[in-house]
């Protein structure tokens, strides 16, 4: 509600075309992004740790940011209730994202 407040002519295009309905969820989720980040522990260490990485087990997963990523949305910090692929990770992940890519495998 608030990101159709907050742009009336995204608004009022939703209104004109009801069949936007999916693609405007898809878009408040993106945009708003609930839950704006995660923390993982891992049960081990990672197989592959470095030196450096050794030192922790736990990253964060920013979704907030994985939802505004210019390499994965056209024109990111626009609110378009039409965006189509839309490809956000308001829910998370169930396969790593590119956040977790790099130590994900090493955990299983
Ligand atoms: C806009 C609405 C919601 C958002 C953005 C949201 C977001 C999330 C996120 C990011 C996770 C973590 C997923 C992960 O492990 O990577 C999660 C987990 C979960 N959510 Fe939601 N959620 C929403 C609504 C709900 C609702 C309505 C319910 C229940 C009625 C629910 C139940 C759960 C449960 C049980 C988990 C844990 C799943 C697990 O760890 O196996 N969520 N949700």
């Amino acid at each position: 509600m608030v990101a159709l407040s907050e742009h009336p002519e995204q608004k009022q295009r939703l209104l004109d075309d009801p069949s936007l309905i999916n693609t405007a969820v898809e878009e408040i989720l993106r945009w708003a992004t609930p839950v704006m980040h995660f923390r993982r522990q891992a049960p081990r260490r990672p197989r592959s740790a470095t030196r450096r990485s050794a030192k922790t087990r736990r990253s964060s997963s920013w979704h907030i940011s994985a939802n505004r990523d210019e390499t994965g949305f056209d024109d990111p910090y626009t609110f378009d209730v039409g965006r189509s692929p839309n490809e956000h990770v308001a829910f998370g992940a169930a396969a790593p994202t590119s956040a977790w890519a790099p130590t994900w495998p090493a955990w299983r």
